[in-house]
């Protein structure tokens, strides 16, 4: 059930990743249980914000990727639930966070990053589209699979990770080329493969990007990933490959920074919503042109 004031249509879509499992800076008016969508159920509950310093109350539904207690592994994530339900509740946007680990040295563990493309290295093994079943035909474009406006309206606030009084001032990486190489895991990678990621043009590397920024594009729905580095993944010669104790070290300090980042965004959306979320970004009514089944 949804709390009285909320008029059925939410803003904004936030999906957390390893590290960050709720948002707590802003003002919790509800939590959703668990949702039921045709593909499953949503991997948490869906926690509402409201920030109301607007012109109309702004409403945020929040998700952990990976459930509260992180019970999901990757490849088992109900990334197609999770999606469904952020349109279902009618969010404009999807902003997603991700632990990363970084393939450029100039990519320091703690720095984020925005990334504009994406290199899908999983299996096979996962969902990747609403358009799987015999009977409806579906090829979204997804040439440019984030959304620029998006990226460039979060990069207005780098100055929240770049705060010289803090006493780790980090990075927000921005520029046309990052690409965020996205593998199936849940292993990481070997010393081989890590260094053939540079070798191809990644900058970043995760395990849940795809179908996730998929997912968001077949429901016209303008997706930004913003990628918390954790390592150097393995491929430093003279360095320790990337293990769960070396993320972990650093997820507690991007955890702070994607919750400032996180504010700080939602409340300059609240104040005046972009031209992206009222538009679409271009994408609101492209899906029926992607369809190639005829009707009957
Ligand atoms: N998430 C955090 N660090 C990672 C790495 N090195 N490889 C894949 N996913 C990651």
């Amino acid at each position: 059930t949804l709390p009285r004031h909320f008029d059925g249509e939410l803003d904004l879509g936030i999906i957390g990743g390893t590290g960050l499992y709720k948002l707590d800076r802003l003002e919790q008016v509800a939590i959703l249980p668990e949702m039921q969508t045709p593909w499953g159920q949503t991997s948490s509950p869906i926690t509402i914000s409201k920030v109301t310093d607007g012109r109309s109350p702004f409403y945020v539904a929040f998700l952990a990727r990976h459930g509260l207690h992180h019970q999901f592994p990757p490849s088992k994530v109900p990334f197609r639930a999770n999606i469904a339900a952020l349109k279902h509740l009618r969010c404009k946007a999807v902003l997603s966070f991700s632990a990363v680990g970084s393939l450029q040295s100039y990519i320091k563990p703690r720095d984020f990053v925005l990334p504009q493309q994406i290199i899908d290295r999983t299996k096979g093994l996962r969902d990747h589209s609403y358009f799987n079943e015999e009977g409806l035909v579906g090829h979204v474009m997804f040439g440019d699979p984030f959304s620029r406006s998006f990226s460039d309206y979060i990069h207005k606030f780098h100055h929240v990770l770049e705060n010289p009084d803090s006493p780790l001032p980090c990075l927000l990486h921005h520029d046309r080329e990052l690409t965020v190489v996205c593998m199936e895991g849940p292993q990481f990678s070997t010393r081989a493969e890590s260094r053939m990621y540079r070798n191809l043009g990644g900058h970043v590397i995760n395990m849940s990007v795809i179908p996730e920024a998929k997912l968001a594009r077949e429901c016209e729905l303008p997706y930004q990933m913003v990628c918390m580095s954790t390592d150097y993944d393995a491929w430093k010669e003279h360095e320790e490959p990337v293990t769960v104790e070396s993320v972990m070290g650093h997820l507690a300090n991007n955890s702070r920074n994607a919750n400032s980042l996180a504010s700080s965004v939602v409340q300059a959306m609240a104040r005046e919503l972009p031209e992206f979320m009222k538009s679409g970004d271009g994408l609101r009514g492209s899906v029926k042109y992607s369809i190639s089944t005829k009707p009957e």
